[in-house]
C-alpha cells in the first residue's frame, strides 16, 4: 500500500487515538507501512519504522530498518545496525579499526536503552569488536547496568565472543605518526563519521536507542567519554522521545546532553529545537571554548519527528523512513571556513 493511499484511508476512517497506546496497521499489515497514530493532528502521522543515526552511515540504518521491516525486534535492529560500523575497519572511530589511546590501546564504549528504560553499557573495553552486543548482554543477562575494562572483556568472552586485535595497521600507522609530536589536540570532525548513535521507532511506535564508539583519538589511558553514559550519550523515554550524542564527550557529560534534549522535548520543543537548545547550553557556558570542538545531537520524538543540531557545520544525520535512506545536514552554529 502506498503511503499516500494509507494516509487518505486513515483520514476517511477517522483514526486518531492516544499517543503511545494506539497504533493502527494498514490492510496488508506490512510492518514498514504501519502508521503511528497520535491524538494531536493528522499531519503528525509517521510512516514506521524510522531509523536515524549520527553521520553518514546508510549501510547501518538500512540494516536496522531491514530487521524492523522483516518484523524483527527493535534491539536486534539497533544492534545489527551498529555492528555494521563496528566491523568496518575504515571507520576509525568505532569498533575494530578505531583509533587507539595515546598508549596504542583501542578501547571501546557503548550503551543501549530500550522502551522500558532498561539499559546496558560497557566502558573502556578492549579486544572485543562488537561493544554494542556486550552492552545489550549486560542489559539483558546481568543484574548490572555497566561493566568496565577487563571485567567487560571477560564477560564478553564468557558469552562466547572472540577476542580480536582491534588495532589495524592503518590506525597503528597514524598513531605512530601522532606519537612524533604527541600533541593532544581534538580535531573538529567534519568527516562522515564519529561516534555512531542510532535511534529507532518500531511499527508499534516504541522507541529504543544505541551508541558505540572508540572514543577520542589518542585520549589518556582510562578515559571514558559520554557514549556509554546513560543520560549523556543516549537517553530514551518512550513517552517522549530519544536522543543520542556525538562529538566531544566531556562537554556532553557536563551538560547531561541526551537527557536534557529529551526533557526539552517533554516541555514541548521539537526535536530540532531541543537539540539546538542543548547545543546552546554548551556554547553559552562561561569560558566555553566551543570553537575548538564539535558536539552534535540527533533526536526523535514520539510522533516520529526528528531533528539534529551541532556546534560546527557538516554534522549530518542519516534517516531511513518509508524505504528511503537520506543524509541530512544538521543545523549548526559555527560555519566551516572554506579553504
Ligand atoms: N562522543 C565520544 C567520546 O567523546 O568518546
Amino acid at each position: 500500500m502506498k503511503r499516500r493511499h494509507f494516509l487518505k484511508n486513515a483520514s476517511l476512517t477517522g483514526v486518531g487515538l492516544a499517543v503511545g497506546s494506539a497504533v493502527t496497521s494498514c490492510k496488508e499489515n506490512t510492518p514498514e507501512k504501519i502508521v503511528a497514530v497520535t491524538n494531536t493532528t493528522p499531519e503528525t502521522k509517521a510512516i514506521l519504522p524510522i531509523v536515524i543515526a549520527t553521520w553518514n552511515v546508510p549501510n547501518a540504518t538500512a540494516k536496522a530498518a531491514k530487521v524492523l521491516q522483516e518484523g524483527g525486534h527493535i534491539l536486534d535492529a539497533l544492534e545489527q545496525g551498529c555492528m555494521v560500523e563496528e566491523a568496518d575497519v575504515k571507520n576509525q572511530s568505532v569498533g575494530k579499526g578505531g583509533r587507539p589511546d595515546r598508549d596504542g590501546n583501542v578501547t571501546l564504549d557503548a550503551c543501549i536503552m530500550n522502551k522500558d528504560g532498561d539499559c546496558g553499557a560497557v566502558v573502556y573495553m578492549q579486544n572485543i569488536t562488537h561493544a554494542i552486543s556486550v552492552a545489550r548482554k549486560v542489559m539483558e543477562e546481568t543484574p548490572h547496568v555497566m561493566l568496565a575494562g577487563k571485567g567487560a572483556e571477560d564477560y564478553a568472552v564468557s558469552t562466547g565472543m572472540k577476542r580480536d586485535n582491534l588495532l589495524t595497521e592503518a590506525s597503528k600507522k597514524e598513531w605512530q605518526e601522532w606519537l612524533k609530536e604527541a600533541k593532544y589536540k581534538p580535531i573538529i570532525n567534519i568527516e562522515n563519521h564519529d561516534t555512531i548513535g542510532m535511534l529507532a521507532m518500531d511499527k508499534n511506535g516504541d522507541l529504543s536507542g544505541a551508541c558505540t564508539t572508540s572514543g577520542l583519538a589518542y585520549k589518556m589511558g582510562g578515559r571514558v567519554g559520554d557514549s556509554p553514559i546513560i543520560g549523556s550519550g543516549l537517553f530514551i523515554d518512550n513517552e517522549i522521545g530519544g536522543c543520542v550524542a556525538t562529538g566531544m564527550g566531556e562537554e556532553v557529560v557536563k551538560t547531561v546532553g541526551s537527557f536534557l534534549v529529551v526533557e526539552l522535548m517533554r516541555q514541548g520543543k521539537s526535536p530540532q529545537e531541543a537539540c539546538k537548545e542543548a547545543i546552546m547550553r554548551i556554547i553559552n557556558k562561561p569560558n566555553s571554548n566551543y570553537k575548538n570542538f564539535q558536539v552534535g545531537y540527533i533526536a526523535m520524538n514520539k510522533k516520529g519527528e526528528t531533528g539534529s543540531f551541532s556546534i560546527h557545520q557538516w554534522f549530518s544525520m542519516t534517516k531511513f523512513q518509508d524505504d528511503k535512506n537520506e543524509n541530512l545536514q544538521s543545523g549548526f552554529v559555527v560555519k566551516a571556513q572554506s579553504n
